[in-house]
């Protein structure tokens, strides 16, 4: 029998085109440019216009990365879209998004793992190839975070934006001893134990609207390096990988202090690193397709490249995953 695993072979991201910046938050909560640079790093977010959703922005994403692996809609037997901000409780974003673009076979369903959402459906879409189910899959990272931002408090407004960001995962078969390549491996945890650190105020069934996001940001600070570091040294020994094999750390975008924190921990360099989170804040579970595909648009990342890629987010829930482009 062939050995399978998934190859990443298209890459894309969309960012709205409204453009809020830190002295524009400044008119309306009491803060300032200085403060959310310096504990942040981040300079400006992307803002969905009126009308414009989770589903528009990810499809947008998804045909860039289409278009990126060559392959036509058609092709594709599996959508996952990542998404804590869905346009209609019901049906999923990603058969919405399979309707767009015209499918009618294959499977399409939505992960909700919040800012690590997009490593979950990594490893769900890894599992599904490696076990011969499914050969073209799209993974689309997608959210509105603006939708569920509470606009006057200043802890959680400063942090958050919307876009979206997509990988096409393709099957090939390999011979047992040809090494590491494609979707090397995935590592998610979760512990549910962190509930209030990081959630909505409301739900469905609790108050039959989404709630707002509330935050306890330096609880939450403090436990991301740690879980971070423990997922990608977990997932890089049961491979073999040292951090200095590690070509490029493409970690979630939450927080410029967190992620260097991490990389300096793991001794990954900064020139390693690559770093958007100040173009367009926290995305959650778009952060990190949109970095890696700005990494591969701008030249750091090519082909062959061996990247680390990583994420935190509410529940706790977290993981890493290890990609050779
Ligand atoms: N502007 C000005 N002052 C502010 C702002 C703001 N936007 N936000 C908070 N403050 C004030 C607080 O009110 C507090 O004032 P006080 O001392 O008078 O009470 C002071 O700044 C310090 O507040 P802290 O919350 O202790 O500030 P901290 O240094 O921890 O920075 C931050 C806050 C940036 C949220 C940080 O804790 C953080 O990055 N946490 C991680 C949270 C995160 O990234 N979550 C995303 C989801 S999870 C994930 O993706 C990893």
């Amino acid at each position: 029998m062939t050995n399978l695993r998934a190859r990443v072979t298209g890459v894309g991201s969309f960012l709205p085109e409204q453009v809020v910046t830190n002295d524009d938050l400044a008119k309306i909560v009491d803060t300032s440019d200085d403060w959310i640079r310096e504990r942040t790093g981040i300079k400006r977010r992307h803002i969905a216009a009126d009308g414009q959703t989770t589903v528009d922005i990810g499809e947008l994403a998804a045909r860039k990365a289409l278009d990126h692996a060559g392959l036509d809609a058609s092709d594709i037997d599996l959508i996952i879209v990542a998404t804590t901000t869905p346009d209609l409780v019901f049906p999923s974003s990603a058969t919405m998004i399979q309707g767009r673009l015209g499918i009618t076979g294959g499977a399409a369903f939505d992960i909700q793992a919040v800012c690590s959402g997009f490593i979950y459906s990594l490893s769900v879409a890894d599992g599904l190839i490696r076990t011969g189910q499914h050969r073209n899959v799209l993974v689309i990272g997608t959210e509105t975070m603006s939708r569920i931002i509470d606009w006057t408090d200043r802890g959680t407004c400063v942090l958050f934006g919307d876009g979206a960001g997509a990988f096409v995962l393709q099957a090939e078969g390999y011979a047992h001893d040809a090494g590491l390549d494609g979707l090397i491996g995935a590592y998610i945890r979760s512990d549910g134990s962190f509930l209030d650190l990081l959630r909505t105020t409301g739900g469905v069934s609790t108050t039959q609207s989404s709630g707002l996001l509330t935050m306890q940001g330096n609880a939450v600070y403090r436990h991301a390096v740690t879980k971070i570091c423990e997922a990608m040294t977990t997932l890089m020994s049961r491979h073999g990988i040292s951090s200095a094999d590690i070509d490029w750390f493409v970690p979630h975008q939450a927080n410029q202090r967190i992620l260097e924190g991490v990389a300096k921990r793991l001794g990954i360099p900064r020139d390693k690193v690559i770093s958007t989170v100040a173009e367009h804040g926290n995305t959650s579970a778009a952060s990190v397709p949109l970095a890696f595909d700005q990494g591969v648009r701008d030249g750091r990342i090519k082909r062959g490249d061996l990247c680390l890629l990583e994420a935190l987010g509410g529940g706790f829930t977290w993981g890493s995953a290890l990609v050779r482009f």
